[in-house]
């Protein structure tokens, strides 16, 4: 092997260990997160821009009015460097099933889409509606106020 090869294999080798400890030993979250969960196959919709530290720090929300455990209880003491589950661990469902007869709520229990558009939009309505005293206003209600057009690519 030549003294190149073996220094870029060392350096490659180097730069994924950081990147998997970066993952794994509790790094933050980006500050604005571009939601596009993997497990599925075909999106309809583009990517979502959702700007996670803001609702945070500006808006104030509590983690435990997005983030609960497996009984559907708050977790409100998380931080940010915690493992936190994704979504799609519990409501998994991608691929809608042709002729099911649910109830709202199990449609949320069971889908990812439903689940994350029964947190962002319900509380984004109730916002405006006590803000302006309508659905629509300054938290976006709308599909292309969230979803980015189908076209572009991936998160950037
Ligand atoms: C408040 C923000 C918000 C609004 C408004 C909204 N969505 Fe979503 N939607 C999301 C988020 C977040 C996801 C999860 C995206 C992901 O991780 O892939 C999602 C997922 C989806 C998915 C499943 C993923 C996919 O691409 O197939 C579909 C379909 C969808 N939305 C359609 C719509 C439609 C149609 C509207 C308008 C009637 C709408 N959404 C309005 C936030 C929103
Ligand atoms: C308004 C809703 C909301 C609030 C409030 C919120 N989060 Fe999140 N958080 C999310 C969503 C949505 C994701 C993306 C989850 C996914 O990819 O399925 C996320 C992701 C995360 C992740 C990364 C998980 C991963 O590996 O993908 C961490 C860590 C996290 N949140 C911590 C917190 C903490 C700590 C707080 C409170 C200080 C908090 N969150 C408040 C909605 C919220
Ligand atoms: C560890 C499993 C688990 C994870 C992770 C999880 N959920 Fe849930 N979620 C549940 C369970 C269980 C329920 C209650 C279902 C029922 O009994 O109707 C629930 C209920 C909900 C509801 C309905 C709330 C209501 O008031 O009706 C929404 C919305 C929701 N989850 C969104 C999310 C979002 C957004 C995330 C990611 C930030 C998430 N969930 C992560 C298990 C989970
Ligand atoms: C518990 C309440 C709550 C939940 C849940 C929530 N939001 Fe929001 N969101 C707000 C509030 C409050 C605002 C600020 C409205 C304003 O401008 O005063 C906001 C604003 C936004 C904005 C506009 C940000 C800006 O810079 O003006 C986006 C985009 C957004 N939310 C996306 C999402 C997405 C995507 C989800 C679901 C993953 C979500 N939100 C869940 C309360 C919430």
């Amino acid at each position: 092997m030549s003294k190149k090869l073996l220094i870029l294999l060392v350096t490659i080798g180097v730069a994924l260990l950081f990147a998997s400890t970066g993952i794994y030993a509790g790094t933050a979250p980006p500050d604005t997160m571009h939601l596009y969960e993997k497990a599925f196959k075909k999106h309809r919709k583009g990517p979502v821009a959702f700007p996670h530290k803001k609702h945070i720090e500006e808006f104030k929300l509590n983690c435990g009015e997005c983030h609960h455990d497996a009984n559907h209880k708050p977790l409100n003491n998380l931080k940010l460097t915690d493992d936190v589950k994704p979504c799609i661990t519990c409501h998994k469902a991608t691929k809608r099933v042709r002729g099911e007869k649910l109830s709202k709520k199990e449609k949320i229990k069971k889908y990812y889409e439903y689940a994350m558009h029964e947190n962002c939009k319900s509380c984004h309505k109730a916002f405006n509606k006590k803000k302006t005293g309508k659905v629509k206003g300054p938290a976006p209600t709308s599909c292309r106020q969230c979803h980015a057009k189908k076209k572009r690519k991936k998160k950037k």
